[in-house]
């Protein structure tokens, strides 16, 4: 199609694009859509669109093995959060358990038996003891899940950002039991900055944003028959539940986390501890891994 006007070339771009798989021209065809209304809305100068396209190089090339700017740029504009709410929770329709994996999540966590700790070199913080139980929609115990669990350092930095840490500190794999329970030890999340050196950090500066996460615990819960439990569960108390950077706070999220009192649940407990309790619910379905963001 020759092109006169502006006006031409989205139904000369969606013209192109009508052929082929019927799901790739839906999406693709909607996205061009909404892109060229966006452009043309805000008048899109020349300059702000290279200014787009070198951001977007940019999050490219600050992608490697250890570090997924990508997934860092779509959680810090709630796109990930948006995405999780809309597939899960009865298809979007109702309240859920899910929350954003994150760029942190990693393959192979090291297998930890029920009640063992996940603090695999020195940790600074309260000690957390965490019982944690998993069930269908009806409330039956779910046996078998494998259940990865992973945090950050009270110090803000996940092991793989951090070589003060042993390989795979604060990240383990448990196994439910006949019950539905998983349990283990650790210490309690403190509150982070996500990471900021890269274009992402420039994006929030830019805006005025800080660039914290309350804390938090993460949990990936796969068991055949059941659609893969992606989520966290927040601090209570926290000062940034209401400002997350990634938007990833929804109120079934916000845990009970307990100062501990009385005799402690295991003898060589030296400061302060904290209790933590939660019930997830795993919804029937495909039990698919997400694709790891980091190595
Ligand atoms: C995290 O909680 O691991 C996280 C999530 C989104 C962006 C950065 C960090
Ligand atoms: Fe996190």
């Amino acid at each position: 199609m020759i092109i006169d006007r502006q006006e031409d070339v989205t139904p000369a771009v969606l013209v192109a694009m009508s052929k082929g798989d019927a799901r790739l021209r839906e999406v693709i065809s909607s996205l061009v859509t909404h892109l060229h209304a966006f452009a043309r809305e805000v008048r899109l100068t020349e300059e702000e669109w290279e200014y787009g396209i070198d951001f977007l190089n940019r999050i490219g090339k600050a992608t490697h093995d250890t570090h997924n700017e990508g997934v860092l740029f779509s959680d810090a504009i709630g796109f990930s959060t948006l995405i999780c709410l809309l597939n899960n929770g009865n298809n979007g329709a109702a309240e859920t358990a899910s929350a954003l994996l994150g760029p942190f999540w990693r393959m192979n966590s090291p297998h930890t038996e029920n009640g063992g700790s996940i603090v695999r070199s020195f940790t600074p913080g309260p000690e957390l003891f965490a019982s944690c139980r998993i069930v269908d929609p009806d409330g039956a115990p779910l046996a078998g899940v494998e259940v990865d669990v992973w945090q950050s350092s009270p110090v803000g930095l996940y092991e793989n950002q951090d070589e003060t840490q042993a390989d795979m500190n604060l990240r383990g794999k448990f196994t439910t039991d006949a019950e539905g329970c998983f349990s283990f030890r650790s210490i309690k999340p403190g509150p982070y900055p996500v990471p900021t050196d890269g274009p992402v950090g420039e994006f929030l500066r830019a805006q005025g944003r800080h660039p914290y996460r309350p804390a938090h615990l993460h949990f990936l819960g796969l068991k055949t028959g059941f659609k893969t439990l992606i989520t966290q569960v927040f601090v209570d108390d926290d000062c940034y539940l209401d400002s997350d950077v990634v938007f990833g706070v929804t109120r079934a999220l916000i845990g009970d986390y307990r100062p501990g009192s009385g005799t402690a649940p295991a003898p060589n407990v030296k400061g302060p501890w904290f209790t933590f309790a939660y019930t997830f619910v795993m919804e029937p379905g495909t039990a698919v891994l997400p694709n790891p963001p980091i190595k």
